[in-house]
Formats: C-alpha cells, sequence, structure tokens
C-alpha cells in the first residue's frame, strides 16, 4: 500500500497535500518538506534562438529523452532524472509481465472512480517473491538504482495504468519512501512531466520507451511533481506519443530514518 501526496498549488501559494491511505480514506497532513534551490527562480524567457540550441543539443545527446525550455531544470534531469533506454530486452520484458499479469488480472476492474486519487485508471500490487528468472533483472535495476549498503524497500511496486489512465501530478510520501525511485517501463510508451513544486512554470517533459528504466533522485524526487500525461495530450516535442496499456515495475528504497513530517 504505496502513498502518493498529491501536491496543488493554490492562489495564495499555498501548497496542499493529501496523503491517501490505501484507497478507501484520505486525510490532510502537512506537506512534504520543500527543499527549495537556492538559484534564484527566473520568469525570464531565453531567446528563440537560445531554446532552439538548447533543444537541438539535448535530442542529439545522451538526454534524447529530455525536453525541456529551462535551462536550470535541464541541468538538475541530467543529474537527478536519468533515462536508460533498452536497459531490459524484449525478452526480458516478457519475462517481467508475464510474472505480474496474473497478479493483476485478479483484479478485475481498472480504479477509476475515486475523484481525490492520484492516479485513475490504474490497478497495482506489490510484490516480494519473484521468479528465479525475474530476480536478476530486477537486481540489476536495484544494482545501478541504489548504492550499497542503502536499505531498499524490499516490496517491489507494479502499476497498471489503462490506455485511458494518468498519473496526476504529485509527490512520493516522504514518509514511506527514500530519495530515490527506479522505474522500468512496460508496454506502452508515455510521456512523464516534472514541474517544480513552487514554480509552475518550470517544466520538464520525459520519453519514457517501453523497457527503459528511469532514475528519479534527490532534487527531481522532492522539489518537482511528477504525472503520467492522459492519451489527449501524451505529446513528446510536439509529437504524439501513443498511449496504450502500461505497466511500471517500480524500486524504492527506504525512507530516512529519523523523517519529521
Ligand atoms: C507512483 C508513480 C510512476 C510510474 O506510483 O507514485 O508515480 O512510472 N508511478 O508508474
Ligand atoms: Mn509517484
Amino acid at each position: 500500500m504505496l502513498l502518493r501526496t498529491l501536491f496543488r498549488s493554490n492562489p495564495s501559494q499555498e501548497h496542499c497535500a493529501m496523503v491517501l491511505f490505501g484507497r478507501n480514506c484520505s486525510e490532510f497532513v502537512r506537506p512534504p518538506p520543500i527543499r527549495t534551490s537556492t538559484r534564484q527562480q527566473t520568469t525570464q524567457t531565453p531567446d528563440t534562438d537560445q531554446l532552439q540550441h538548447l533543444q537541438n543539443e539535448l535530442s542529439k545527446s545522451k538526454f534524447s529523452y529530455l525536453h525541456c525550455h529551462v535551462p536550470e531544470i535541464v541541468e538538475v534531469c541530467q543529474r537527478d532524472m536519468l533515462v536508460h533506454e533498452n536497459f531490459i530486452s524484449e525478452e526480458e520484458e516478457e519475462i517481467l509481465f508475464k510474472e505480474v499479469e496474473p497478479k493483476l488480472k485478479r483484479i478485475l476492474r481498472y480504479e477509476f472512480d475515486h475523484w481525490d486519487d492520484a492516479i485513475h485508471g490504474y490497478r497495482e500490487v506489490e510484490r516480494s517473491d519473484w521468479s528465479e528468472q525475474s530476480q536478476p533483472i530486477l537486481q540489476r535495476v536495484r544494482r545501478l538504482a541504489f548504492p550499497p549498503g542503502v536499505p531498499q524497500l524490499h516490496l517491489v511496486h507494479v502499476l497498471d495504468l489503462a490506455k485511458e489512465g494518468w498519473i496526476k501530478p504529485h509527490v512520493d510520501s516522504v514518509k514511506f519512501a527514500g530519495n530515490t525511485i527506479a522505474g522500468l517501463s512496460l508496454l506502452s510508451p508515455s510521456v512523464m512531466r516534472l514541474v517544480h513544486n513552487d514554480n509552475r512554470g518550470w517544466v520538464a517533459d520525459v520519453l519514457l520507451k517501453p523497457r527503459s528504466l528511469y532514475i528519479m533522485r534527490d532534487a527531481m524526487r522532492y522539489d518537482y511533481t511528477h504525472e503520467i500525461l492522459k492519451a489527449e495530450e501524451s505529446k513528446f516535442r510536439g509529437e504524439e506519443v501513443p498511449r496504450n496499456r502500461r505497466v511500471s515495475v517500480i524500486c524504492r528504497n527506504e525512507p530516512p530514518v529519523a523523517t519529521t513530517d
């Protein structure tokens, strides 16, 4: 049972966060600590040539999964939001999918009803007892995402997003997960949008292809909301990214012991 903090900005610039406890009840709590960058936040628009140059450089580089107009965010993404395309092979994708599909199917319906939930059109399970075939795949994820000795959540979170489903902007609960979120994407491509908590004009889009692994950590994990765009909005650099059913397999680490929330 994972907790997500929905993050919303209101006109008075105060933030309202809702932590969802399971699926049936919710309760308001204080928002997560926002570690605002000491860097001056600018609303100044960089000139068009500069932007074009930035985009061209990104699309040619190993950060071709990133689309962003704000140089400051590019810097944060290049450090704290890494995407490894083709991290798993098609065969490995099938191994994982075949393992989780029967468990997901036991949940007969995708959840569409809860207006206050962070996710629309989903079902999810958490697993710790993986098959011998899947274990080495998850080990590779864990080894890359978490330095040795970092206590990790034992349960792996599997989120099945329907073709019509989407994930609203939220920050994962700081109470229940640590600084790093590592997610494998199976089946459908999607676009993950990252928006700065305090400056909602600071936006970056990240293309998550099937079989890619993203590792989101630190500033990206705490100071930015993340969301998965719905089918109608699923575009990357102006090109449609056709959404279909998407399954993500997510590893997280333990929160720090003395979290004050
Ligand atoms: C979540 C989440 C992202 C993903 O479950 O909190 O943000 O890749 N998932 O499915
Ligand atoms: Mn999340």
